[in-house]
């Protein structure tokens, strides 16, 4: 089993990357992002819940997150391995991650975390934002996805450090420039 995690800063390349791993890799992806806009379009109790601190740019509850989790990976059962996406965003959602995996006699394989300076995170969510349709990608929710990523999610580094698991990657150039730094990290590890 190939478990990757895939972190980095909003607007970092976490989704682009992901497929290009997928493709290569013959992976599952979860995304927790893509998973909560699922579910608030669907109008579930989960999806109006997390509208709330979507569209604000806050963290949703880790219960929640961790519950919803749970049950995807449930879902992937069989799987070659998963790349999470946007999951651990807190040292709780880390340690649930662990608990999680080591219960199903699976761990974390390699954590991949996608280096880019603030003003090149804002260009690329701005320039989404003109066709995305995600309602997060504005200045004002952009501003406080960065400050709560600093605060909160970008700590959980020193947790994977501790683990060594940790890789760090240059997530400026071109897509097929970070994806060649990405898959050289993942190669040590098959
Ligand atoms: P989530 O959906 O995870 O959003 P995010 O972390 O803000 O990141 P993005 O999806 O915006 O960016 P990305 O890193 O995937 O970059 P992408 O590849 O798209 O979370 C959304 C919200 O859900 C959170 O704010 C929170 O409220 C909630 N949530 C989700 N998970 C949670 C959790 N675990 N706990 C609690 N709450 C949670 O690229 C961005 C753009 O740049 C694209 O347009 C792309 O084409 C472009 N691009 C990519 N690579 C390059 C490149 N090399 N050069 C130029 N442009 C590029
Ligand atoms: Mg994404």
């Amino acid at each position: 089993m190939l478990n990757v995690v895939i972190f980095g800063a909003p607007g970092s390349g976490k989704g682009t990357q992901s497929d290009l791993i997928i493709k290569e890799f013959g992976l599952d992806h979860i995304s927790t992002g893509d998973v909560l806009r699922a579910e608030m379009k669907e109008g579930t109790e989960l999806g109006k819940i997390a509208n709330d601190y979507v569209a604000k740019g806050q963290l949703v509850p880790d219960e929640l997150i961790i519950d919803m989790l749970a049950k995807v990976l449930d879902g992937k059962k069989g799987s070659k391995g998963v790349i999470f996406d946007g999951f651990p965003r807190t040292i709780p959602q880390a340690e649930a991650l662990k608990k999680m995996l080591n219960e199903r006699d699976m761990d974390v394989t390699l954590m991949i975390n996608l280096h880019v300076e603030e003003d090149e995170l804002i260009n690329r969510l701005l320039e989404r934002g003109k066709k995305s349709g995600r309602q997060d990608d504005n200045i004002d929710t952009i501003k406080s996805r960065l400050e709560i990523y600093h605060s909160k999610t970008a700590p959980l580094a020193e947790y994977y450090i501790k683990e060594g698991k940790h890789h760090a990657i240059k997530g400026v150039g071109t897509i097929e420039e970070i994806f060649e730094r990405i898959k050289e990290k993942i190669n040590i590890h098959l």
